[in-house]
């Protein structure tokens, strides 16, 4: 096929990325976007499947049949609940990909005795490099997530002199390698070096680190893409690269602003241990009895109320109870109650969790408030509703120096006239540790399953 074809299918292919990110960033044309990115996607693998000389479309064939049967029943299969392992998994496999091609490419030139120039030496190492340590560092983290492994930190002694060790021999081959980008002894070492870097990276980091993680992790797999593109000469693997590797930045920010970190602690990757200290801290204070309530009970402040905030968490993901908490306030707005859904960047298990649930539930987007437009509002409001949220809404992240959560920016629902927590038990989320609200004067907890006392609170409502 012409090359100047090629190119444009390739610029056409950038453009559909680019459109179909900017419509990612909104709900409302989330879904138009998706579908953009993927006309793109398939724009480029055609026009790279009719470059001649370049596959053996047998085993592309073959590949493409297999891997699309895998995503097909991996992806139909998996659960909501479990999308950052999925997410995680599938890092690991660009950078997986990544190694691959500067490996096959690094033999190919070997036998054509073709020395790369210019920038090439620098990316098949950046290939290496940044692919090795993504596929074993997602590899880990799908592990941690899936619970095949302990989530907990693991740490062991002059681990930071190791890791720095390491981390100096790996640069040692960089070195070597882009001097000497035939060598496929040095190659192997690099590959090596950088798998191991992976996983010594990811090992000491701690269950409430792992959204920042998995984001930086997604960006690495698109830096290793986009060396690769360098390497391929293949400008629609740049683009696509550079841009996941973008947003995947921007992400991970978003991440450590929302749970108190900056980028450089988790570029160094000196945390970890701060999560082991946590539950000790926090669990073995008696903070005193709760005030337990049946939805019955709760029916009659609802129905008093003129304004309810809902705050979503992970246990609502896991009840699946976004369609009976859209008809509860479906219920509550008939009543001329005014209700807004308060959003934490970090609750439930992934970016975004809370707004695609609601979303499927029909909920409308403008009631859907970040946490900094709400946060004013709590002190105004009738009826703070917390659903299946622990982490995100624990004052001590506001009042205890000494909670391992000190400093992470919550949903203050506390400082509502009223508070009601649905969960099922006193059992803390996902940083393992007790959450004062629930001892609070105004706090009220109702316990059960959230979707079941979801429907039972509307019911309530409507017979009051
Ligand atoms: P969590 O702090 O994990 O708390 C969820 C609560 O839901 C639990 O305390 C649990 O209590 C309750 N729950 C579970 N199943 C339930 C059910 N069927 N019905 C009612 N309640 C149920 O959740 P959160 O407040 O959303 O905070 C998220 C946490 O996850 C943060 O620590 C965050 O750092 C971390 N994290 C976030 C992400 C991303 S990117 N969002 C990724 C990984 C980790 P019971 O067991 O008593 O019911």
């Amino acid at each position: 096929m012409n090359t100047t074809l090629i190119q444009f299918a390739y610029l056409v292919a950038s453009v559909l990325f680019i459109l179909g990110l900017r419509n990612l960033s909104s709900p409302r044309t989330a879904s138009l976007g998706n579908q953009m990115a993927a006309v793109g996607m398939l724009i480029a693998i055609v026009a790279t499947l009719l470059v001649q000389g370049v596959v053996d479309y047998p085993i592309v064939i073959a590949g493409i049949v297999v891997g699309s049967l895998i995503g097909v029943v991996a992806a139909t299969r998996i659960q909501m609940t479990d999308m950052p392992q999925m997410v995680a998994l599938l890092n690991g496999f660009g950078g997986a990909a990544s190694v691959l091609v500067a490996g096959a490419e690094v033999s190919s030139r070997i036998s054509a005795n073709d020395i790369p120039q210019g920038i090439v030496p620098g990316a098949l190492v950046a290939s290496v490099l940044i692919g090795g340590v993504t596929l074993t560092g997602s590899l880990i983290a799908f592990a941690k997530l899936q619970e095949l492994m302990r989530g907990a930190p693991i740490q062991y002694p002059a681990q930071q002199y190791i890791n720095a060790l390491i981390a100096l021999a790996t640069l040692g081959a960089c070195v070597l390698l882009g001097m000497e980008p035939l060598d496929l002894e040095l190659f192997a070492v690099l590959a090596g070096l950088a798998l191991l870097l992976g996983v010594l990276l990811v090992i000491p980091i701690g269950g409430a680190d792992m959204p920042v993680v998995i984001a930086l992790l997604n960006s690495y797999s698109g830096l290793a893409a986009c060396a690769t593109g360098f390497v391929l000469d293949n400008s629609a693997l740049v683009i696509s690269g550079s841009l996941v590797g973008a947003s995947g930045l921007i992400l991970t920010n978003i991440m450590c602003n929302a749970m108190n970190r900056s980028l450089g602690n988790v570029l160094f990757g000196a945390f970890g241990a701060r999560v082991e200290g946590a539950s000790v801290a926090a669990d073995g204070v008696d903070q005193g009895p709760v005030t337990a309530y049946t939805p019955m009970d709760a029916a009659v402040i609802f129905s008093n109320a003129r304004s309810v905030i809902v705050v979503p968490g992970y246990g609502m993901a896991v009840a699946q109870a976004q369609h009976a908490v859209r008809e509860l306030s479906d219920t509550l707005a008939g009543n001329g109650i005014e209700v807004n859904f308060a959003i934490h960047p970090v609750a439930g298990r992934m970016p975004g969790h809370m707004n695609v649930l609601l979303a499927e539930a029909d909920v409308p987007y403008e009631r859907l408030v970040e946490m900094d437009e709400i946060n004013p509002q709590f002190p105004e409001t009738d009826v703070a509703l917390v659903l299946g949220a622990n982490d995100v809404v624990n004052p001590a992240a506001r009042e205890d120096e000494t909670s391992p959560i000190y400093g992470m920016p919550i949903l203050e629902v506390d400082r509502a006239r009223h508070v009601f927590v649905i969960k099922r038990s006193m059992n803390p989320g996902f940083a393992g540790i007790q959450n004062p609200l629930f001892f609070k004067e105004n706090t009220m907890m109702i316990f059960g399953d959230a979707k079941k006392v979801v429907i039972e609170l509307n019911d309530a409502v409507k017979n009051y």
